[in-house]
């Protein structure tokens, strides 16, 4: 807090002596990043745990994913009530700034009662092969696909019922992988996969 207010200050001075002002304007803008990302807290947790289980875990995200869904939402391409009005007055340049900041954060701990994730029918262990040429063989996430490995049970299942019916469009590989799947299929695989 006292170095958001002295910062200026000592931009000034420096300013005012002919100096370069650029190391001092960089970190007042990394702190301006931090205080917009602050903002996010509210619903995906201060200490990255999300206050709802249908809200997704961001901490420790792919910063291209986190960048895409940002612009996405900031162009109407993903479609969410909640964070569509939140983005639209923030420019793209910031939105790139805050994923950048958001990605260096630690995806949140697993719960130390979580427990390891059931093996699943052999049946979907065959059929989530496919996913991991994209989302890797931990679900771990790689360009240019997300992490999934620990978003909740929720969080995965409603994006995985979005992407099946249509309702979710920003990307045109997803739809058809989830359409070919039964409902009781995305469920079973989103259990599995939000315990990892
Ligand atoms: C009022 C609650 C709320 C606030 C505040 C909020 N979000 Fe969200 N965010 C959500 C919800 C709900 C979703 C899930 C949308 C969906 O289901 O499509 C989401 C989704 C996202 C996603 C997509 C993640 C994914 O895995 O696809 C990103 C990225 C994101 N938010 C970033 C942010 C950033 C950055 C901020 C701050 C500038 C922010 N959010 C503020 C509720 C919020
Ligand atoms: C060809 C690569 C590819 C394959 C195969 C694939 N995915 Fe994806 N998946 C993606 C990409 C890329 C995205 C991000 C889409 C976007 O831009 O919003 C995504 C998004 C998702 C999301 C939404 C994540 C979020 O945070 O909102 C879920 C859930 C998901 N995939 C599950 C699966 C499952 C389960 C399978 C296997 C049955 C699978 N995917 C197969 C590439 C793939």
């Amino acid at each position: 807090m006292l170095k958001r207010f002295l910062l200026p200050y000592a931009a000034a001075i420096i300013a005012a002596a002919g100096m370069s002002a650029l190391a001092p304007s960089s970190a007042r803008a990394q702190d301006d990043v931090a205080a917009k990302a602050l903002a996010c807290s509210t619903c995906h947790g201060v200490n990255g745990s999300p206050l709802s289980a249908t809200f997704p875990v961001i901490w420790g995200q792919q910063s291209n994913y986190l960048y895409k869904e940002l612009h996405d939402f900031h162009s109407g391409d993903r479609n969410n009530p909640v964070m569509a009005p939140l983005v639209q007055s923030i420019s793209l340049d910031e939105l790139r700034a805050i994923s950048n900041y958001i990605a260096t954060k630690p995806w949140p701990a697993k719960p130390a009662d979580g427990g390891a994730a059931a093996a699943p029918p052999e049946a979907i262990a065959a059929k989530m092969q496919v996913c991991k040429s994209c989302h890797q063989a931990n679900f771990e996430g790689g360009a240019p696909a997300p992490r999934l490995a620990g978003l909740s049970y929720e969080y995965l299942r409603g994006a995985m019922n979005a992407f099946a019916a249509g309702k979710r469009t920003n990307n045109l590989d997803m739809p058809g992988f989830m359409k070919a799947l039964t409902v009781s299929e995305r469920d079973a695989m989103a259990k599995y996969i939000a315990g990892l």
